[in-house]
């Protein structure tokens, strides 16, 4: 039986994994092509990721245009996102498209609104979905073991490379992103709406955020280069390799596009408007209440996830999940199943191998493309509540098209 021919656009650091991935062939999907608006990245691309005999297109019209190509995985940045997925899909192309699904919820709406007339496969890159302790996590949620749940509590620590990975990309100015939170946690929020159920929406949000750290006023020098050398050699975030393209690289390749791919720039400069600390509060309309929280510059990444329930607490902290049984005090230590192998702890296979079975009939066609607007509303939502201090209020209607 013939493959699937999958084509990835944007040839970053998320397009690396899945190029990868597809060219050296899953059990029912291949590459087909990469494209990129930028020749000059493109090569870089196909160079280092050894992508030999790979299509290669700078004009997406024409890589939509390709009769061969079943599908595509859009890892542009995300104020393409709308575009380019309306694009593809109206090209006749299933899509996975990378999370977030957009940069605000009307740009989702458009991109629900291609789908359902097309009914092409789509999906958002909600791989955290995929992740085996999530999976066990949601089990354990569903199993009613909580009782009546009241409380639901999420927390992103990032390390100091990827914290200063944000301060000097794309993603260090809103109108690429929709801010930070939703360019960085719409998984995470996704994954507590997930927990929650996306039966009950979310009405009411308040967020707290700001620049704490990354301030202008104690920028040495717009870019490392330019930086007075002691101040360079004692700075903690002058690297940000693993975040950047090439991931598995020491170092980012640098480009005649640095503020854009990643480069130099320094972390403190006033040219961004995005912030480094998030507090958030929810209210559903079944009245559970969560927070999250968002916060850089630690010695390593990590996510916790806590519940309250009218019988016990549920926690993932520590690398342990367990929960506390209200009335006798009995915890249950939760198994964690092995993570699969592959990217982003074996969740990149999976999502690649479930947006197959997809196209082919196997498994639902729209995963995600609801829940990508429900995060993204949140978001939205949030950014709101911390420019102007209200507390936002999302109307039911607003979670539809
Ligand atoms: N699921 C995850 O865990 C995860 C992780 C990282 C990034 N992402 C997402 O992947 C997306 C890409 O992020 P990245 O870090 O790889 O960015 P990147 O800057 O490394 O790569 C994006 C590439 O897209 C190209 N591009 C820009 N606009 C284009 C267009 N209209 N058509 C074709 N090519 C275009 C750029 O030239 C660049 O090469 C973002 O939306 C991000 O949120 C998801």
């Amino acid at each position: 039986m013939r493959k699937l021919k999958i084509g990835v656009i944007g040839a970053g650091a998320r397009g690396e994994g899945f190029a990868r991935e597809l060219h050296a062939g899953t059990p029912r999907a291949e590459l087909f092509g990469i494209c990129d608006l930028d020749a000059d990245r493109l090569k870089k691309f196909v160079d280092y990721c050894g992508l030999k005999g790979a299509r290669t297109f700078t004009d997406p019209d024409r890589f939509f245009a390709s009769k061969e190509m079943d599908a595509v995985m859009i890892t542009t940045p995300d104020f393409t996102h709308r575009d380019v997925a309306v694009k593809a899909l109206k090209a006749g192309k299933h899509i996975y498209l990378e999370k977030p699904m957009a940069t605000t919820a009307e740009e989702c709406r458009d991109i629900l609104r291609a789908q359902k007339k097309t009914g092409r496969t789509a999906f958002v890159g909600f791989n955290m979905r995929a992740v085996t302790l999530y999976e066990r996590l949601k089990q354990v949620v569903d199993s009613g073991v909580l009782g009546q749940i009241v409380h639901i509590e999420g927390l992103e620590q990032l390390s100091i490379a990827h914290s200063a990975s944000f301060m000097r990309r794309f993603h260090r100015k809103r109108q690429n992103t929709g801010g930070l939170l939703n360019h960085k946690c719409s998984h995470d929020l996704d994954i507590i709406l997930w927990f929650i159920g996306h039966q009950h929406k979310v009405k009411r949000i308040a967020c707290f955020a700001g620049l704490n750290v990354f301030v202008p006023q104690k920028a040495p020098a717009k870019y490392c280069h330019e930086c007075p050398a002691d101040i360079f050699a004692a700075c903690p975030y002058k690297d940000q390799a693993g975040f950047v393209f090439p991931v598995g690289g020491a170092q980012p390749i640098h480009h005649r596009k640095r503020e854009t791919y990643g480069g130099d720039l320094c972390v403190y400069t006033e040219d961004k408007d995005t912030f480094d600390n998030w507090t958030l509060i929810l209210e559903w309309d079944n009245g559970i209440r969560g927070n999250f929280n968002l916060q850089m510059f630690q010695s390593r990444g990590l996510r916790e996830t806590r519940l309250w329930g009218e019988l016990g607490t549920l926690q993932f902290a520590n690398g342990a999940l367990r929960t506390t049984l209200s009335r006798t005090g009995d915890v249950i230590e939760h198994h964690i199943p092995a993570a699969s192998k592959g990217g982003h702890g074996g969740s990149d296979p999976r999502m690649i191998g479930r947006f197959v079975a997809a196209i082919e009939g196997k498994g639902p066609a729209d995963s995600g493309l609801a829940e990508g607007l429900a995060a993204t509303i949140v978001a939205q939502k949030a950014l709101e509540s911390a420019l102007t201090g209200k507390v936002m209020s999302i109307a039911p209607e607003e979670y539809g098209i």
